[in-house]
């Protein structure tokens, strides 16, 4: 989803296959005063453009920031805002981790593991901030890992490369861990984080060796899920899931070994808006995709060449 402005006139450009699957996210939005459009749509030019190169396609978050910047630059009044991967908004997002880390110290808790999910990459840089500090300031140490989906796996099969940060290439280009602005993640992907890139400042600390990553399947995602709302009675949102995904596997490796470790994760959301993936899962009929070697190629033959 990518919107305009979120005020007196919203205009929103939602990933078609988003807008479809999670329904009550759409809704949540008209009723606060937002026109919500799948994208890509025949309105912009980008969509008929992107519309005719992919037919049937069912969107990505690359062609919704596309529509959403063409209608800002062409619409009196309009501003473009994007909702993660840049850098100011990880730092909105700081506020999660700053909370977090006034919460531990006040109980004299310090993490052994940080855990988080990652689309754009903005929950997570937030998260991780305070604690990436210390740690860069070889105050204290913390093993930091960034979750993705396999059908979108940016960190983990991604090209550190200068690409567009949107599917029309109309943005400007980031240094970034990519697939390429040409990858559109497969339509029974129901897990949210369908971002081609990652945030350029995770991309540089996921280069540097300052932070792991780890790509999930959606069904352990959804099973992960389960048993956390049983467990805890908090029905998680899909792109959390991830994370409870690698939690609940270092904690079961921590059960195997003996070993004891505090692991602060990343709750980001609620699941009451993504039923429709909670059905396919509990209906048995969700499945799983991870793309070829192959397929990643041709997205990435389409980066852009650079000379720096
Ligand atoms: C509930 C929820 N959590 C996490 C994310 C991941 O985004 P980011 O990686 O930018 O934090 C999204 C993205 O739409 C989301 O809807």
């Amino acid at each position: 989803m990518a919107s305009a402005y979120f005020g007196i006139d919203c205009k929103v450009y939602m990933v078609k296959v988003s807008y479809e699957q999670k329904p009550f996210r759409r809704e949540v939005m008209r009723t606060y005063g937002a026109s919500v459009t799948p994208s890509p749509s025949m309105e912009t030019e980008i969509g008929r453009k992107i519309n005719a190169e992919h037919p049937g396609t069912t969107g990505s978050l690359g062609c919704a920031i596309s529509e959403a910047v063409e209608v800002a630059t062409h619409t009196e009044g309009y501003r473009y805002v994007l909702g993660s991967v840049l850098n100011q908004v990880l730092l909105h997002q700081t506020v999660i981790g700053l909370e977090a880390k006034a919460a531990l110290d006040k109980y004299g808790i310090k993490p052994d593991m940080i855990i988080g999910c990652a689309g754009g990459g903005s929950n997570l840089g937030g998260l991780i901030s305070p604690f990436m500090g210390e740690k860069l300031r070889g105050e204290n140490d913390y093993q930091i890992i960034a979750v993705e989906p396999a059908s979108c796996p940016s960190f983990t099969r991604g090209k550190y490369a200068y690409d567009f940060c949107d599917t029309g290439m109309v943005c400007p280009l980031a240094k970034m861990y990519t697939l390429g602005s040409n990858f559109i993640p497969s339509a029974n992907h129901a897990g949210g984080l369908r971002y081609h890139g990652m945030s350029p400042i995770l991309s540089q600390l996921y280069d540097d060796g300052l932070m792991e990553a780890r790509s999930v399947e959606q069904t352990s995602v959804f099973e992960a899920a389960q048993q956390f709302a049983r467990v805890e009675g908090i029905l998680p949102a899909p792109e959390s899931s991830h994370a409870i995904r690698v939690v609940i596997d270092e904690a079961l490796k921590c059960k195997e070994t003996g070993e004891e470790k505090t692991i602060l994760f990343g709750l980001t959301g609620t699941g009451y808006f993504d039923m429709v993936a909670y059905q396919k899962y509990n209906d048995g009929v969700m499945t799983d995709y991870i793309p070829t070697d192959a397929e990643l190629q041709k997205s990435f033959d389409t980066l852009p060449k650079v000379n720096i």
